[in-house]
C-alpha cells in the first residue's frame, strides 16, 4: 500500500474510532458463525498461547478471546485513536500500535494470529506482504484465522459512519487468489469457508473465513 493510501486508511479510523467502537463493539453477539470459528481457532491453541489480533480496531475480537481466559491476546492496530480507545474501554487487555505490513513484533513470537476484516483495504500486493509478515511472526505449528469481503470490485467510501473526512477504499477480494498467495507464503490451507451475510446485521456481502497453518518451516523448501 502506498504511503498515501496507508495515511488515508489510518486517518479514516482515527477519525471514526469512537463511532466505530459504539457501532461494532458488541457485533459478535449477533454473529454465531464468527463466534464459532473463533472458538474452533482457540481450541487449536494450547493454553497460555500468545495470539496477535491484527487490525483489532476497538477490540471486539480481542475481548472475545480474552474472556475465554485461556490465551494471552495482544490487540494490534495502526490507528492510534482506536488503540487509545481500546486501552480505555478494555484496560485489562494489552493493546499496541503496529502496522501489520511492517510489524515491529519479533520473528516467531506468536502461536496464533487473528485478523477479522483487517485486510479489507488491501490490494493483492499488500496481501502478499501481509502473508509474509504473518508467516514470519508465527512459530512453527501455529495457526492464523482471517476474514474479508468477497468480490472483484473496490468501493470508495466518503464520510465513513457519517464522520466527515473519514474516507477510505474497501477492496473486495477473490478467495482463490488470496488462498494462492497464502500458499505461496508457505501456509497450509486448513479451512476456507464462504458465508452469506446476516441480513439486517451487517453489510450485505459474501464473506470468506480462512484458517491457515504454519507447519514446520524447516520443511518449507522441501
Ligand atoms: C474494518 S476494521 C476491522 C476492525 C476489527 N478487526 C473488527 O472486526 O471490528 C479494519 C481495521 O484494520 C486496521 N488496519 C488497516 N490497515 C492496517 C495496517 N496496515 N496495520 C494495522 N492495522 C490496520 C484499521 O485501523 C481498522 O481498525
Amino acid at each position: 500500500m502506498s504511503k498515501k493510501y496507508l495515511d488515508e486508511v489510518r486517518n479514516c479510523y482515527n477519525l471514526a474510532a469512537n463511532e466505530y467502537s459504539r457501532t461494532y463493539i458488541n457485533e459478535l453477539d449477533q454473529k454465531p458463525f464468527d463466534r464459532n470459528i473463533i472458538d474452533r481457532f482457540s481450541d487449536l491453541l494450547d493454553s497460555q498461547s500468545l495470539i496477535f489480533d491484527f487490525g483489532c480496531g476497538s477490540g471486539q475480537t480481542t475481548n472475545y478471546i480474552h474472556k475465554k481466559n485461556k490465551h494471552k491476546v495482544l490487540g494490534l492496530d495502526f490507528s492510534e485513536n482506536s488503540i487509545n480507545l481500546a486501552r480505555q474501554t478494555l484496560p485489562e487487555i494489552q493493546f499496541e500500535i503496529d502496522d501489520m505490513l511492517n510489524s515491529k513484533m519479533g520473528t516467531a513470537t506468536a502461536n496464533g494470529i487473528i485478523a477479522f476484516y483487517a485486510i479489507v483495504h488491501f490490494d493483492y500486493e499488500d496481501i502478499k506482504r501481509v502473508m509474509q509478515e504473518w508467516y514470519r511472526l508465527l512459530k512453527d505449528n501455529s495457526y492464523c484465522l482471517f476474514s474479508f469481503h468477497i468480490g472483484e470490485e473496490f468501493v470508495e467510501v466518503q464520510d465513513f459512519l457519517d464522520i466527515k473526512g473519514a474516507n477510505a477504499t474497501w477492496h473486495l477480494l477473490d478467495t482463490d487468489k488470496v488462498l494462492g498467495i497464502a500458499e505461496e507464503a508457505g501456509f497450509k490451507i486448513m479451512e476456507a469457508i464462504i458465508r452469506y451475510p446476516y441480513k439486517g446485521v451487517e453489510h450485505e456481502s459474501k464473506r470468506a473465513y480462512i484458517m491457515l497453518k504454519k507447519e514446520d518451516s524447516s520443511l518449507k523448501s522441501l
